[in-house]
């Protein structure tokens, strides 16, 4: 019995003094510091400084669990070079693991090679750089959303909604004509995005003729200048309206409201982004649809793996997609997420 105990003893001591050694290792290395540099492309987009507030949220998350984490936020207001200085910036104040949203996603070889001089891993994300460019050091990671997802649920939510209600197409001709308000040129999501959106409807069977496309950058008040100029053009022959995201969606639905369209000869508008005011108009009635761009899960997955590859821990739990990439997938429905 008396032995027993003090084997019991013995091992609770070897554990605690383990336990001790593995604290102050880790304090002494910083381990469990995680000092992220957050550079975001624009914090005007809505989209985009929504997610940035997930990640913020995600990595403090991590206070909790034994970390001590830091957020340093910088917004490039759309410009390649500040964003190169901001990171610059970035590394001088200590970070210790980079999220970059980049302006220019064929651009990053300045911020790659300034990781690489310093050592410091970089999580790209929402704007994907080229594989040639991830793959020039094993310390580079993308997160991200799969743009051909979101395509064919924008179209797979159309083409219901045309099957259902035969009135949308308002002419009755037997097609439906549609516009396209497109993100920015160059971004994965744009040119996918409405593709795959295309080609879902058609293979559902819906016949299709285009009118028009406006380029819009992911913008309210563009979209409905483009949308403007092209209700000049066709008035109210528009019966569909295709948005690469829902800000975009929301600018056409203002362009309408501002020439004061009766219902009856407004097209149908869907988006894709799931923010809170699309979801609003959804719920008004007055957005057709939108597929959840998962802003939430896409800051836990980069807050886990930045703190994964700060320490080195738990690397092997994080599921990449061609070694370094990760996607979160998007979510369907008329606005209930
Ligand atoms: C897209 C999003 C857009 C915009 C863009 C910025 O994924 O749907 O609304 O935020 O990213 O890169
Ligand atoms: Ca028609």
């Amino acid at each position: 019995m008396h032995a027993k105990k003090i084997a019991a003893l013995c091992a609770i001591f070897s554990i605690s003094i383990q336990l001790l050694c593995a604290c102050g290792k880790e304090q002494a290395d910083g381990l469990n510091q995680i000092r992220v540099g957050v550079a975001s492309y624009n914090q005007s987009d809505t989209f985009l400084s929504g997610l940035v507030e997930c990640l913020k949220e995600s990595i403090h998350s991590y206070d909790e669990k034994g970390y001590e984490t830091t957020v340093m936020l910088r917004d490039a207001a759309s410009s390649q070079r500040k964003q190169d200085d901001q990171l610059k910036e970035l590394v001088d104040a200590g970070c210790n693991v980079l999220c970059v949203n980049l302006v220019d996603r064929s651009a990053p070889s300045e911020i790659i090679d300034l990781a690489k001089e310093y050592d410091i891993p970089v999580i790209f994300f929402n704007r994907e750089p080229v594989a040639e460019d991830i793959m020039q050091w094993d310390r580079l990671y993308y997160v991200g959303a799969p743009a051909e997802q979101s395509g064919v649920m924008q179209g797979e939510l159309a083409a219901e909604l045309i099957h259902s209600n035969p009135q949308t197409d308002r002419n009755r001709d037997g097609k439906i004509q549609y516009v396209v308000l497109e993100g920015e040129p160059g971004h994965q999501d744009a040119i996918i995005r409405t593709e795959n959106a295309v080609d879902t409807l058609r293979s559902k069977g819906i016949e299709l003729e285009k009118l028009s496309y406006g380029i819009a950058n992911w913008n309210r008040a563009q979209a409905e200048n483009r949308m403007l100029q092209m209700i000049s053009q066709y008035q109210s022959k528009i019966e569909l309206v295709l948005a690469n995201n829902d800000d975009m969606a929301l600018g056409a639905i203002d362009a309408y409201e501002k020439l004061n369209y009766t219902e009856s000869a407004l097209p149908v508008f869907f988006g894709i982004d799931g923010t809170d005011s699309a979801l609003q108009a959804v719920k008004e009635g007055k957005l057709a649809g939108t597929v959840y761009n998962d802003k939430e899960r896409q800051g836990q997955v980069m807050a886990k793996l930045a703190v994964a590859v700060v320490t080195g821990e738990r690397m092997a739990e994080v599921k990449f997609e061609n070694d370094r990439y990760i996607y979160v997938p998007y979510k369907s429905g008329t606005g209930h997420f």
